[in-house]
């Protein structure tokens, strides 16, 4: 027997960096999902993109972990992912918990999806020394999350079209940016705090724009989001270039999702295939996407 499990990507609608301070933000998971298969084996093999390998923590460090964590069966694991890597957009949580999944089910371990998340989690903090638990908690529910009360808001059923700079968003360099903000934190704590406080205040009007299937003043409201994180100096000229232009051709609205600092943009748009076109003739690379209410499952 074999069995194959998905996890979702992700993006973030509102808050990224604020919530690193306490305020909320609204992350969602998008259809774009990593596949794992697990079969019983008489050895650990893991093949990818990356190569074919024993538990092997340099090549796949967070499917190594993921076998690890459950005491290290003789499993023979296959991935195959959507998710660009090292953008921005959750990949590794969704090969964390779509193996952790895999997993639980072949070998009947009986895990909920509350404890895979926690697995999820930590594995990540282990394989990156810090990492928020947004992107396994939305990678294994799904939908979109208010962050950090993981309330579940209305699914949204408007085009997403993510652009990628094709400059990594590595974990080090989420941690350098993080970092970064702090300082200039420190430095101009009585102008610093009033934009994180602003940021923060996107989440709680996003809410309700979100029951109302607002998309224009969602997208309007991105766009504000978008210029407060240049403000905090996350931004780069490519990433505004592919915000720039994914506005100019139409869409709601457009801004950073994640870290920043090279990695993705997000637009909310209802013609996603000349937003699309318009972010490559920009020179990103175009991901035409949507909303998911599913998280982990069975495939
Ligand atoms: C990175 O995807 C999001 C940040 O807010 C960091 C975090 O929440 O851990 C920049």
């Amino acid at each position: 027997m074999t069995t194959t499990y998905s996890a979702p990507g992700k993006i973030y609608l509102f808050g990224e960096h604020a919530v690193v301070y306490g305020e909320p933000a609204i992350a969602c998971a998008v259809e774009l999902r990593t596949r794992v298969s697990a079969r019983k084996s008489d050895a650990i093999t893991i093949s990818s993109d990356l190569g074919s390998t024993g538990l092997d923590f340099e090549v796949h460090p967070y499917v190594s972990s993921a076998i690890e964590k459950l005491s290290s069966p003789e499993v023979s694991v296959e991935i195959s992912s959507d998710i660009p890597v090292g953008s921005g957009l959750g990949s590794s949580a969704a090969v964390t918990v779509a193996t952790l999944a895999a997993i639980n089910t072949e070998f009947g371990l009986g895990y909920g999806r509350e404890e895979l998340a926690r697995m999820g989690h930590e594995i990540e903090q282990k394989v990156q020394g810090a990492a928020s638990p947004t992107d396994t908690f939305v990678s294994t529910f799904g939908g979109v999350v208010e962050i950090p009360s993981r309330r579940q808001l209305d699914i949204l059923d408007c085009g997403i079209v993510i652009g990628n700079t094709n400059k990594g968003a590595t974990p080090k360099k989420t941690a350098k940016l993080v970092k970064q903000v702090a300082v200039l934190r420190e430095e101009y704590p009585e102008i610093i705090d009033p934009i994180i406080k602003t940021i923060g205040s996107f989440a709680k009007k996003g809410e309700l724009l979100v029951r109302k299937k607002d998309y224009a003043s969602l997208g309007r409201l991105m766009s504000v989001n978008h210029g407060l994180l240049d403000a905090l100096g996350v931004g780069t000229p490519e990433l505004s270039a592919l915000v720039y232009a994914a506005r100019d051709a139409g869409a709601f609205g457009a801004k950073i999702t994640g870290a920043g600092g090279g990695g993705c943009m997000v637009a909310l748009t209802d013609s996603p295939r000349k937003v699309a076109s318009a972010i490559e003739r920009a020179g990103g690379k175009a991901i035409v996407t949507e909303f998911t209410a599913e998280g982990v499952l069975q495939e």
